[in-house]
């Protein structure tokens, strides 16, 4: 990584790019960001993107595309059957990763529908450091079930643990031997744990899960959509990998497991997504799904100028000052809400900040979704959109009951080289606000709740007048200020 140290001794993330194209944003008066989220149905992703000032919801399909990415588009091979761009995407793929077969998909979550149909069946488990929603709606939609062995550090919110997204190897070993060889369908390990808080995962614990899965005879699978920041984190904080390729710590990572699956809205700042494989068995077995929900076997649902750009930009994964910028963003942020009292995630991760909703909304009954309710408040107070991480984001019980969540987090992601640090300091500003008045926010409840992935779609309302009291305790203390 670049070294560059500022006179002035300030830790500053500076920016290893310059910005060539920009896009307008317009932040509402407060009133009117108050009657977008009673509209939105106090639910982050009902929003119109027109009524949001920062857009922190999530990185997926929004991050910043380089000048070669764009480039590559314009030569992309339009073909249904047997494009070039498709055989040039799948080089890199193979070159990266070492693995021998690719299957384009249109995003992560058809990865995952394809690995559930081949290889979960009715009542097997699949063990992982942790879930990512659709992953678990997927195996849940297959009979499956899904056991969760992450270490303990990985829950903890203060935490000095650098890699919080390690699976405990004494909690995996434990499973195996309760649940039986025979009834797991695979490991999985997910690259930057998403729901802890985009926290990584080592490349020791990666090798020792590899271990444990090859002697045992089990399928290792790796979710890579969250690779690029897990990379940065390998080799600044992995002392083994610090003289080591960022290439090489890949090309490593493909040797030690069987499957790798990837989000391209996530992993080279591009759309789609894909599977990899070097095992022929896996690999036909999973290739006949992908002519069915996909597309033929070189889109598997993505237009050909997406697939350039994924090319283009998986290649520049692999250089640190590009994969650097997010997380020393997502540090500086955390820092900055940390020196202000504002209750965060740490050591900080990748993908975004993370806020504990748990503490800063601790007079909120959990019921009433104390990180959903945040994402609200905050929203209100700045006009920065985030995304609830807790209890909201679970499916109900059979019975009908809350799964309360571990951890309630309100995350602010920070898409790849999208926001710039005054921005960052804007939104760090308005939650040191809404945190010294954190008492006004109040809890939620469900108007319409969907069965499945009810974050996504559900409507909700405020348990009482919490929103427009807020409101007016943000014009008596800002004036005229937007
Ligand atoms: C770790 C992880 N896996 C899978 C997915 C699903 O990917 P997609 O949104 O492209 O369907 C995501 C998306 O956020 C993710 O973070």
């Amino acid at each position: 990584m670049s070294n560059v140290t500022f006179f002035s001794g300030e830790n500053v993330p500076l920016e290893m790019h310059k910005v060539r194209m920009v896009q307008k944003i317009n932040l509402l008066p407060i009133e009117e960001r108050l009657a977008c989220m009673k509209e939105a149905g106090f639910n982050t992703f009902l929003l119109k993107n027109r009524a949001v000032f920062l857009d922190m919801l999530t990185d997926s399909g929004v991050n910043a595309m380089s000048e070669n990415q764009y480039a590559a588009m314009m030569q992309a091979d339009d073909s249904y059957a047997g494009s070039e761009t498709f055989f040039r995407l799948e080089a890199t793929l193979q070159d990266i990763f070492g693995m021998k077969h690719f299957l384009p998909a249109h995003q992560g979550r058809a990865c995952e529908n394809i690995i559930a149909k081949v290889f979960v069946t009715p009542g097997s488990t699949a063990i992982m450091n942790y879930h990512f929603t659709t992953t678990k709606a997927h195996i849940h939609l297959m009979g499956g079930k899904v056991e969760e062995v992450i270490g303990d550090e990985g829950f903890k919110i203060d935490s000095t643990e650098p890699f919080k997204g390690n699976l405990d190897i004494n909690k995996l070993n434990n499973a195996i031997e309760r649940i039986g060889v025979e009834n797991i369908c695979f490991v999985r390990i997910e690259a930057g744990t998403n729901l802890v808080g985009g926290q990584p995962v080592s490349m020791q614990n990666v090798r020792e899960v590899s271990h444990i899965c090859r002697r045992e005879g089990i399928t290792l699978v790796y979710d890579a959509s969250l690779l690029a920041d897990n990379l940065y984190f390998i080799k600044v904080r992995e002392a083994a990998y610090a003289d080591v390729d960022i290439k090489a710590i890949t090309r490593e990572i493909g040797e030690l497991t069987d499957i790798i699956y990837f989000s391209a809205r996530k992993l080279g700042a591009a759309r789609g997504g894909g599977i990899l494989t070097s095992n022929d068995e896996m690999f036909n077995k999973m290739r006949e799904m992908i002519p069915l929900y996909e597309g033929f076997l070189t889109y598997g649902g993505m237009s050909v100028r997406e697939m350039e750009a994924m090319n283009v930009g998986l290649q520049e994964t692999m250089d640190i000052n590009v994969i650097s910028q997010t997380p020393i963003f997502v540090k500086a942020f955390a820092d900055e809400l940390q020196a202000r009292g504002v209750p965060v995630v740490t050591p900080s991760g990748g993908l975004g900040c993370h806020i504990d909703a748990q503490r800063f909304c601790s007079h909120i009954p959990q019921t009433q979704y104390r990180a959903g309710a945040l994402a609200a408040a905050v929203f209100i107070a700045s006009g920065v959109r985030g995304m609830e991480r807790g209890t909201m984001s679970e499916q109900r019980n059979d019975d009908g009951t809350e799964r309360l969540s571990e951890v309630e987090l309100l995350r602010l992601a920070i898409p790849k080289r999208v926001f710039t640090l005054s921005q960052i300091k804007y939104a760090a500003d308005r939650i040191a606000w809404l945190y010294e008045n954190r008492e006004l926010i109040g809890g939620l409840e469900f108007d319409e709740e969907p069965k499945v992935l009810r974050f996504f779609f559900g409507r909700l309302k405020a348990t009482s007048d919490w929103a427009e009291k807020l409101a007016a305790k943000f014009r008596k203390d800002f004036g005229e200020s937007l």
